[in-house]
C-alpha cells in the first residue's frame, strides 16, 4: 500500500470549566503560519459566530451558525461549556492524483456549546490555505431519530468580490459559470469562486466529506448583499437530513489564496476526508479510454439496437485494437445493454443483458487478450430502486468478466419522484455504489453525480465524475463557449477530478450527414460544433485533471492524425502539478510531472493571445526535448480550427518561450529528459 503517514504530531489541550466558573465565550484559532486566523464568539443572545482574517485583513465578517431540529432550536441561547485545542502535521501519499505527497497541517478548536440539556459541537480547523468547520450532535440517545430542518451557516464576505457561480440547481451542475459581482449572486451551487479585482485575494466556498447528509447550496442573505447562507437539498417531506442518535455535518470550507493557481493546488478538501478504507489498492489504476459515445451525442449512432447501433461486437473489436495500438488503457461501449428503447420508464435498463448484436463475453475475452480494460456503462435513467436491486449481481458479473470499472449515469428525474440528485437520499445511494464497486474491485466514473467533496481519499476507487457541462453539450446545444475551459479549473475543478471527455478532433463534424438528433432543436443542431481549436483540445488533457481521461472522438477521426501522438503519450496520473499562468476565465498554463517527464497544457478564451512560458521549473543543468503541438499561423476558430503544427526543440531551465494562440486556441507539450 502506497499510503503511509510520515509524521504526526497531535497536541491536545482543553479548557474545561468547574461548575461555578464561566468559560471564555470566544477564542482565536490561527493557521500554522499565522496567515489565517478565525475568531469565534458568542453573541449577546448566545448565538455562535465566526469571522476570518487573512494576512491581517478581515475576509469573512461576523457570520452566525445554527441548526434547527424538528424538536429543538439550536441557533441561540447557548453557553460555551468547553473548548479543546489540538493540531496535526502529517504527510500522506495519494495512490493516484495531481501529486503524490500531501501535507495535512492544521490547528483545530472544538467548542462544546450547551443549551439546557442539549449539547452541540462546533469543530473549526485553520490551515494555511483556508478554514473549515462542521457541526456535530454527539451520540447521547443512540436510538433517537434526529431530523434536521434547517442549517443557517452564514458566509458574510468583507468585499464585493468578483464571483464565478452556477445556480443552486438541486438536480444538476451542468450549467455555464457566470461571472458577476458577489452582490448579484442570488444563489449558487458550490464550489463558488470569488476574487478581488486587484487579483490579491481568491476564495472558494465548498464542502468536504459529504457522505451521509444533504448537499449544500448557497443563497443570498436578505440582511447583507455580500452574505450567503447554506440551503440544504431537502427530502420530499422537507426534512433536510435524517439520522439516528448522532449527526455530523460535512465540513463547510473556505479556501483562501493570494494567487488563483493556489486554489487549484490546495489539498484542503482532501485533507478533510478520512484516510483510505481500501486495504489493497493495487487494482486501482488511472487510465485513458476511448469508446462508443460521441457518435450517439451527434446523432450519427444510436444507443438502441438498429441500423445505426454504436455498440456492436465489430465496433468493439475495432476500438479495442485501436486502444491496444495507441497506449490507451480502456474502452467504453454505451448502448451495450438492453433497455435504451424504454429510457424514462420504470425498470427500463437491464445492466446484465447485452443487446443481441453485442457479444459481451466475446468482447470481454478480446479485452483480456489485448490487455485492455473494459468499462461497463450503467445508465440508470434515475431509477434508483431498480439499480439498487440489480447492483450486486451486475457488479459480480462485471468482475467475473474481467472488467475493472463502471461508468454510471443518472440522466432524468430521480425515482422515487420528489427526490433530488443532490439530497441525502441520493448522497447515500452514490456512496452505496462506491462501496459496492470497491467490493468487486471496480473503479467508478459517475455522471450526473453528487458533487465531489474529496471522498476519493477514503474510497480511492471513486476516480472521476461529470457534474459539469461537459463535451456532450457540444453535440446537441449551442455548446460550451471558449471561456468555459478557462473557468472550470478554478471552479468545478476545485472539488476534484472532472470527466469532461476532451479530445474531439473533427471540430465541426460536418461529414456526419443525416444525423438523427436525440436532443435539442434542429436549428441548434445544424450550427452545433466545438468552440475551440484542435490544439486547445490537446491542452485540455493537462488543464482538466481526470484519472480516467477519455479521448472522446470517434476513432476514425484519430487514425492517421499525428496530433494523436500527444494523447497517446500523455499520462493521467501525476507526481507533481504546477500552475504556471492563471487568469480565471481568460488563460492558463498547467505543468504536470510524471516521473522525469513533464507535460504542459496552455489555453486561451475567445481572445487570441501569446502565452509566455518560462521553463525554470525544470531541473537546472539538464537538457530536455520538448515536442510542442500548437496553433498554426493559419489556424482560425471559425474557418480553420483544425490546423496545428508540431515542433521539436531542446529546452532547459533557462529557456523562455512565447507561444501564439488563436482565438480559443492553445498548446500542448511533452518534455522528456535527453
Ligand atoms: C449523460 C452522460 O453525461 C453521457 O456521458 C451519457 O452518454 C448519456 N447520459 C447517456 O447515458
Ligand atoms: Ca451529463
Amino acid at each position: 500500500m502506497l499510503k503511509h503517514i510520515l509524521s504526526l504530531i497531535t497536541i491536545g489541550m482543553s479548557i474545561i470549566l468547574s461548575s461555578c466558573a464561566k468559560a471564555p465565550q470566544n477564542f482565536d484559532l490561527k493557521s500554522p503560519s499565522n496567515q489565517i486566523s478565525l475568531s469565534f464568539n458568542l453573541t449577546d443572545s448566545g448565538q455562535p459566530e465566526y469571522s476570518v482574517n487573512y494576512q491581517g485583513k478581515q475576509v469573512i465578517t461576523p457570520s452566525t451558525l445554527g441548526w434547527t431540529l424538528k424538536n429543538a432550536q439550536l441557533t441561540d441561547g447557548f453557553e460555551v461549556k468547553q473548548i479543546d485545542h489540538s493540531n496535526v502535521d502529517e504527510t500522506w501519499q495519494m495512490p493516484w492524483g495531481e501529486r503524490k505527497n500531501i501535507q495535512n497541517h492544521y490547528n483545530q478548536s472544538t467548542v462544546t456549546l450547551s443549551k439546557g440539556q442539549r449539547e452541540i459541537h462546533l469543530i473549526f480547523r485553520a490551515f494555511d490555505d483556508g478554514v473549515a468547520f462542521r457541526y456535530e450532535i454527539p451520540a447521547e440517545a443512540p436510538q433517537d431519530s434526529i431530523f434536521l430542518m434547517n442549517e443557517q451557516s452564514e458566509f458574510n464576505i468583507s468585499q464585493n468580490l468578483d464571483a464565478w457561480s452556477i445556480p443552486a440547481d438541486f438536480d444538476s451542475y451542468e450549467h455555464l459559470y457566470k461571472k458577476t459581482k458577489l452582490s448579484e449572486v442570488k444563489n449558487a451551487n458550490t464550489p463558488i469562486t470569488l476574487a478581488s479585482e486587484d487579483q490579491k485575494l481568491f476564495l472558494s466556498i465548498h464542502e468536504a466529506a459529504l457522505t451521509d447528509f444533504a448537499g449544500m447550496t448557497l443563497y443570498k442573505s436578505d440582511k447583507n448583499s455580500l452574505g450567503l447562507y447554506s440551503t440544504l437539498v431537502p427530502w420530499p417531506d422537507k426534512v433536510l437530513v435524517r439520522a439516528k442518535g448522532h449527526l455530523r455535518s460535512p465540513w463547510r470550507t473556505i479556501q483562501i489564496a493570494s494567487k488563483a493557481g493556489d486554489l487549484i493546488t490546495s489539498d484542503m478538501i482532501l485533507n478533510l476526508n478520512e484516510p483510505s478504507k481500501i486495504q489493497d489498492e493495487s487494482w486501482i489504476k488511472p487510465m485513458k479510454y476511448v469508446g462508443v459515445w460521441w457518435g450517439m451525442h451527434i446523432g450519427h449512432n444510436t444507443w438502441t439496437m438498429g441500423k445505426r447501433h454504436g455498440a456492436t461486437t465489430e465496433s468493439a473489436i475495432d476500438y479495442i485494437n485501436f486502444a491496444a495500438e495507441n497506449n490507451i488503457q480502456a474502452v467504453l461501449f454505451e448502448g451495450w445493454n438492453t433497455g435504451w428503447d424504454k429510457w424514462g420508464q420504470k425498470d427500463a435498463f437491464d445492466h446484465i443483458t447485452p443487446y443481441a448484436d453485442f457479444d459481451l463475453e466475446k468482447v470481454a475475452q478480446y479485452c483480456k487478450e489485448k490487455g485492455i480494460s473494459l468499462i461497463m456503462h450503467n445508465e440508470t435513467g434515475g431509477d434508483i430502486p431498480s439499480y439498487e436491486a440489480l447492483i450486486e449481481k451486475a457488479y459480480a458479473k462485471y468482475q467475473q468478466l474481467g472488467s475493472n470499472a463502471v461508468k454510471t449515469g443518472y440522466a432524468g428525474g430521480i425515482m422515487p419522484r420528489g427526490q433530488f440528485h443532490h439530497g441525502q437520499f441520493m448522497v447515500r445511494h452514490y456512496r452505496k455504489v462506491v462501496e459496492t464497486a470497491a467490493k468487486y474491485h471496480l473503479m467508478l466514473d459517475a455522471h450526473e453525480p453528487i458533487k465531489d467533496t474529496g471522498i476519493r481519499r477514503t474510497w480511492p476507487n471513486m476516480m472521476t465524475r461529470e457534474g459539469v457541462r461537459g463535451m456532450e453539450w457540444n453535440g446537441w446545444s449551442a455548446g460550451n463557449p471558449p471561456a468555459h475551459h478557462l473557468v472550470l479549473p478554478f471552479t468545478r475543478g476545485l472539488s476534484g477530478p472532472i470527466d469532461y471527455t476532451p479530445g474531439i478532433f473533427d471540430l465541426k463534424y460536418e461529414k456526419y450527414k443525416n444525423r438523427i438528433p436525440w436532443n435539442g432543436s434542429q436549428e441548434t443542431l445544424d450550427n452545433a460544433r466545438i468552440h475551440t481549436t484542435l490544439a486547445k483540445q490537446l491542452a485540455l488533457f493537462v488543464t482538466l485533471y481526470s484519472p480516467m481521461q477519455m479521448a472522446s472522438d470517434l476513432i476514425e477521426n484519430y487514425k492517421g492524425n499525428p496530433a494523436f501522438q500527444f494523447i497517446s503519450d500523455v499520462p493521467c496520473d501525476w507526481d507533481e502539478t504546477k500552475i504556471l499562468d492563471a487568469a480565471i476565465g481568460e488563460h492558463m498554463i498547467t505543468a504536470r510531472r510524471n516521473g522525469n517527464n513533464w507535460y504542459i497544457g496552455g489555453a486561451t478564451d475567445e481572445n487570441a493571445r501569446t502565452l509566455s512560458l518560462s521553463f525554470d521549473f525544470l531541473e537546472p543543468g539538464k537538457n530536455y526535448t520538448a515536442t510542442i503541438y500548437a496553433d498554426n499561423k493559419d489556424t482560425d476558430l471559425e474557418k480553420n480550427p483544425t490546423s496545428y503544427k508540431i515542433e521539436k526543440m531542446q529546452v532547459d531551465a533557462s529557456t523562455k518561450l512565447s507561444i501564439p494562440c488563436a482565438e480559443s486556441g492553445g498548446f500542448a507539450m511533452t518534455i522528456i529528459p535527453q
